[in-house]
C-alpha cells in the first residue's frame, strides 16, 4: 500500500454537522489529510472553531452554513459548490436530529416530524445532490454517520433509532446502486460518544450504570476516535471495503 493512498489534496469535501463533535473531529481529520473542507452547520460562524483547527494542522477549508432539514438549503449549497469548485469528492452526512428523549407512547408528531426531516430526507438528498456530481466525475465517497441504535434500538430513543436503521439500509441502498458509478457508500455506526448530543444519555445515571459495564473498554468512545474509523472509508485504499460491507 502506497502512501498517496491516504493523499486527499485536491479533494472537495462537504461535512454536514461540522460545528463540533463527531463531524468536527471528521472535518479537521479531511482537511488535515489534505481535503479542502466546506463545513456546514445551522448558524453563521459555528464552525468557525473548527475551521481554526483545520487550519492549525495545515489545511484548508470555509464555513457555510446549511440546515439539512430544509431542502431550499440543500440545494443552496450545492448550486455554491458548482459555481465556486465545480465538483465534489467526499460528503459526510453526519448532522442528525434528535429532539425528543423519552418514552415511545408519548412521541409528538412534531419531534416524529423534524428526526425524519433531518435524519431520512437530509441525508437522503444530500446523498441525492452529491451523487448526481460524482457519477458525472465517475468517482466518489459518501459516508453517512448512523448509530449503533440503528442496528438496536435504544431506549427513549425510538424514532432516532428507526431514522438510524434507515440510514444503514439507505447506505446499503446507495452503496449497490452507486457502486458501478465509481461512487463509495459506507456508513460509521458510532456507540456511545462524549459529544453534546449525547449528553441527556451521559446524565442519565441509570443508563449509564447499564450501559458502560457492557462496553468492551468500559467507558464510552472519543469524537475523535469515531473520525480515525470515519475518514478510512474516503480514501482509495478502501475500494475493496466498498459493496462487501453492505452490499452482499
Ligand atoms: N454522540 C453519540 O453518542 C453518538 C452515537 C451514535 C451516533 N451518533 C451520531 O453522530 C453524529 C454526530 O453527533 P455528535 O454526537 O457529534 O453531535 P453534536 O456534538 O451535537 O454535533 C452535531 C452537529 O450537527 C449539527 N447539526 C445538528 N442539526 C443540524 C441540521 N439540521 N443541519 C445541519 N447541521 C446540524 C450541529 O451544528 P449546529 O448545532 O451548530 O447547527 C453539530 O455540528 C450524528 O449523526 C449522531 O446521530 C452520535
Amino acid at each position: 500500500m502506497t502512501r498517496d493512498r491516504f493523499d486527499l489534496t485536491g479533494k472537495v469535501a462537504l461535512v454536514a454537522g461540522a460545528s463540533r463533535g463527531i463531524g468536527s473531529e471528521i472535518a479537521v481529520a479531511l482537511g488535515e489529510y489534505g481535503a479542502h473542507v466546506i463545513a456546514l452547520s445551522r448558524g453563521e460562524g459555528g464552525c468557525d472553531e473548527t475551521l481554526d483547527r483545520i487550519r492549525a494542522v495545515g489545511g484548508e477549508g470555509e464555513a457555510k452554513v446549511c440546515h439539512i432539514g430544509k431542502m431550499e438549503q440543500i440545494e443552496g449549497i450545492y448550486q455554491y459548490i458548482d459555481k465556486t469548485h465545480g465538483k465534489l469528492d467526499i460528503l459526510v452526512n453526519n448532522a442528525a436530529s434528535n429532539p425528543y428523549y423519552g418514552h415511545i407512547l408519548d412521541t409528538d408528531l412534531g419531534s416524529f416530524k423534524k428526526t425524519l426531516e433531518v435524519n431520512l430526507q437530509g441525508y437522503f438528498f444530500m446523498s441525492v445532490y452529491a451523487g448526481r456530481r460524482m457519477r458525472e466525475a465517475k468517482a466518489g465517497a459518501i459516508l453517512n454517520v448512523a448509530s449503533i441504535n440503528g442496528v438496536s434500538p435504544g431506549d427513549k430513543q425510538g424514532v432516532y433509532s428507526m431514522t438510524k436503521a434507515g440510514i444503514i439500509n439507505m447506505t446499503k441502498a446507495f452503496a449497490r446502486e452507486c457502486g458501478s458509478l465509481g461512487i463509495r457508500v459506507n456508513s460509521l455506526i458510532p456507540g456511545l460518544t462524549r459529544t453534546r448530543f449525547a449528553q441527556a444519555l451521559h446524565d442519565d445515571d441509570d443508563f449509564m450504570a447499564m450501559q458502560i459495564p457492557n462496553t468492551p473498554l468500559a467507558r464510552g468512545g472519543e469524537p475523535s476516535e469515531m473520525a480515525c474509523c470515519g475518514i478510512v472509508f474516503t480514501f482509495r485504499c478502501c475500494e475493496l471495503y466498498h459493496g462487501r460491507i453492505y452490499s452482499s
